[in-house]
């Protein structure tokens, strides 16, 4: 006999919540009804407004493993921005080194000294040469995959079953019952069936890659060494090398999204386990949840110099590629 849950029970239990929930919280209330005028749903971002009660809390502060919300009830905060700050919000090193740069600046379209340096230190710690700066992981994503497309001149991306990338079109793709691949559920107006952009594979399954591999029209294949946003599964023993040099094998452009995996370590799973990619991706934690970056490796990186017919400058020894700007094309009388 089964037994089944008592939903009239599970409804009076959830009202009693929401009833405390909301007698905690009347300023965050009063802010979610004041944000529902500019807002639509009265918040930021729409998925934030999947709340189970009648609103999200509102923050007022944040510091460490802690924050602090309008009604002054202090939480321990497992999220951490979902791993934006993941060493902690607002740390001291990187809030006193981003406020010193704000008074300095925010835009430029032109490079500061400290790019550079930050790419050297990127270098270091994940074995790429060279690194180019986005805002998010999502913009990082993006920028690799058209360079992946443009040196293969192959227009495909292969993507684990379930997998997450940020807002990306190519990865809003899973396999249905019959193993095709289609657009995910509640994929918000993707401009093209991502059936004709991608190729899903089950993770830890390299018969499933080599097979997709095999049409030969695939350009990158783009993953996060193990799955963080399914729960967190990890990759069997020998799949990350076998993908490796399955990638090497039929020139797929291996790509590892390391935005969550860099818990692992400094260098995250790529320098652990010396895992070789073509490209590393990553964003949010590097700057206390600010910016993101992508590295090349030297072979890739030529190619898409040589593709893109980039003049480069050799910054000394950090060896920055500067593209030729619209700046350089001014006569030299108005530099
Ligand atoms: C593995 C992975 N890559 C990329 C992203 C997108 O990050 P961003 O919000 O910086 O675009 C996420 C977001 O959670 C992620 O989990």
């Amino acid at each position: 006999m089964h037994s089944y849950a008592d939903r009239e029970k599970l409804a009076q239990l959830f009202a009693k919540e929401v009833a405390l929930f909301e007698s905690k919280h009347p300023k965050s209330a009063e802010l979610h009804s004041k944000a529902m005028g500019p807002l639509m749903g009265g918040v930021p971002m729409s998925w934030m407004a999947k709340w189970p009660g009648p609103h999200p809390v509102y923050v007022a502060v944040a510091k460490g493993s802690r924050f602090t919300d309008v009604d002054g009830i202090e939480y321990v905060d497992f999220c951490l921005g979902d791993t934006g700050a993941m060493v902690g919000h607002s740390p001291d090193a990187a809030i006193n080194a981003i406020a010193k740069q704000l008074t300095k600046g925010i835009t430029f379209m032109l490079p500061t000294e400290d790019a550079a340096v930050v790419g050297q230190t990127l270098s270091d710690r994940f074995g790429l040469p060279k690194w180019q700066f986005t805002l998010t992981a999502t913009d990082a994503n993006r920028h690799i995959l058209r360079y992946a497309r443009h040196v293969t001149g192959r227009s495909k991306v292969v993507v684990h079953d379930y997998c997450y990338h940020g807002t990306v079109d190519e990865t809003f793709a899973v396999l249905d019952d019959q193993g095709n691949t289609v657009s995910r559920e509640n994929n918000i107006g993707p401009q093209v069936d991502p059936a004709e952009t991608t190729i899903v594979v089950p993770f830890n399954d390299l018969d499933a890659a080599e097979k997709a591999f095999e049409t030969g029209e695939v350009a990158a294949m783009l993953i996060e060494p193990a799955m963080t946003n399914i729960g967190i599964v990890l990759p069997e023993p020998g799949y990350l090398e076998g993908l490796r040099a399955l990638c090497s094998k039929y020139d797929v452009i291996l790509i590892i999204d390391e935005t969550h995996t860099l818990s692992e370590g400094p260098g995250g799973m790529t320098a652990r386990r010396n895992l070789e990619p073509d490209a590393v991706v990553m964003g949010k934690t590097i700057g206390a949840g600010i910016p993101a970056a992508f590295g090349m490796s030297a072979e890739l990186t030529k190619r898409v110099q040589d593709s893109l017919h980039l003049e480069h400058i050799d910054v000394g020894g950090v060896g920055g590629t500067l593209p030729v700007t619209h700046y350089q094309w001014l006569p030299s009388e108005q530099l």
